[in-house]
């Protein structure tokens, strides 16, 4: 129940993110999760295995030239068991969710939207492709890098709703067309993200790297001095020193997070060569973590399952936080389109402004009738 409820709460936070943008109005700041890290830490690779699928360009180099906005959309699985009426919550806004129709129509279950194209991409290998030559396109042919993002939508029965960011490299010495002060212009685009105090920050730390020189990790400082919304990853633990292991990090006794360090184990580039798949690499991360001596007594809080768990606790909680500061911004919004509907009086149905003005009324009334049934004990004043 538990699960149910929280998933509903961010399902909700979602759909009001369209609701929001539909209207044209002011989107509510919802909580991001951006992943930092420098170049080649293993950004992308944690972004693909939370997804549970193949879809980043990923490898050696400046790889990742756009920040990539992704929002992950929970879609029910096929032949649930489920009674369809009611535990699904009913969308905030029927004209602008895409995804249930899918799954009774027998056609994929997964697949992702770009805002750049008009185009459902069910061949995630499709998707890479589209975001190679988004960034080409917009990033040039080197190794520049833009700040214009990527938005894309990825649905499916096996993610949790998550909205997540993947972003260049932190870097130090230019390349390519880079400019001199590439540094400085990737620090910038990172913090122009990270800085937001309601982005919860994936700190991504080579394992295989002294953890003093993280960079993630004094980026992330630099904005959560107190360690409160950053979640320490720790990649490429199989590439450690042989009789060195990770425990003390991963155990919070070398540097304080409140909401802790997570290791994982991601496919190498010759596993990624090779075509691997994204399953098989998940049992042997499960195998690496139960069979090390060092990791067997944390395997249970270890890996990417737990990370993504550990990713959705954490965005419920931000939302939580948020409630109060949304419900007066909800109420503001609701009185103005309700003066506004009022001000159209009996020529209501005659002027497309009217009828702009009863669908916002509507979409807002469903809006908040979700809203309040995915919280409880929390209730609306709609003046
Ligand atoms: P990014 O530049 O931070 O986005 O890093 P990528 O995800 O593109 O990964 C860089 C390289 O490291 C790729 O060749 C990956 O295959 C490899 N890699 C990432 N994570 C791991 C890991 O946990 N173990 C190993 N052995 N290789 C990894
Ligand atoms: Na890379
Ligand atoms: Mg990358």
């Amino acid at each position: 129940a538990e699960g149910n409820s929280r998933s509903d709460l961010i399902k909700t936070m979602n759909s009001l993110q369209d609701t929001f943008s539909a209207i044209g109005g002011e989107t509510v700041d919802l909580p991001q999760i951006v992943v930092v890290g420098s170049q080649s830490a293993g950004k992308s690779s944690v972004l693909e295995t939370i997804v549970g699928r193949d879809f980043l360009p990923r490898g050696q180099g400046i790889v990742t030239r756009r920040p990539l906005v992704l929002q992950l959309v929970h879609t029910p699985a096929p032949l649930s068991s489920q009674p369809s009426s009611s535990s699904e919550p009913s969308s905030a806004n029927p004209n602008f969710t895409l995804p249930s129709s899918a799954a009774s129509s027998g056609a994929p279950q997964e697949y992702g939207e770009f805002l750049h194209i008009d185009k459902r991409f069910y061949d995630f290998g499709e998707i890479r492709k589209e975001i190679e030559n988004e960034t080409l396109r917009v990033a040039g042919g080197n190794k520049g890098i833009s700040r214009l993002p990527i938005h894309l939508k990825i649905y499916s029965p096996n993610v949790l709703n998550l909205t997540l960011v993947d972003l260049p490299g932190l870097t130090k010495i230019p390349v390519g067309d880079q400019p001199t002060d590439i540094e400085r212009q990737i620090r910038n685009l990172v913090l122009d993200y990270v800085s937001k105090p309601n982005c919860v920050i994936l700190a991504i730390s080579p394992a295989n790297v002294d953890l003093a020189n993280s960079e993630s990790l004094k980026l992330a400082r630099a904005v959560d001095p107190q360690g409160r919304r950053t979640i320490g990853v720790l990649t490429k633990l199989d590439l450690m020193d042989a009789g060195t292991n990770a425990l003390d990090i991963l155990t919070g006794r070398v540097y304080p997070l409140k909401l802790g360090f997570i290791g994982v184990v991601g496919r190498s580039q010759q596993d990624i060569n090779a075509g691997k798949p994204m399953d098989e690499q998940i049992r042997t991360e499960e195998e690496f973590f139960r069979n090390h001596p060092g990791y067997r007594n944390i395997a249970h809080r270890c890996g990417t399952k737990f990370l993504a768990k550990t990713l959705n606790q954490v965005l419920m909680n931000h939302i939580r936080d948020k409630l109060p500061d949304m419900k007066a911004r909800l109420n503001t919004l609701m009185g103005q389109t309700q003066q506004e509907l009022n001000a159209f009086g009996d020529s209501a149905f005659l002027s497309d402004g009217a009828n702009r003005g009863s669908l916002i009324l509507r979409l807002m009334t469903q809006f908040v009738r979700d809203f309040v049934a995915s919280i409880d004990g929390t209730t609306f004043e709609i003046s």
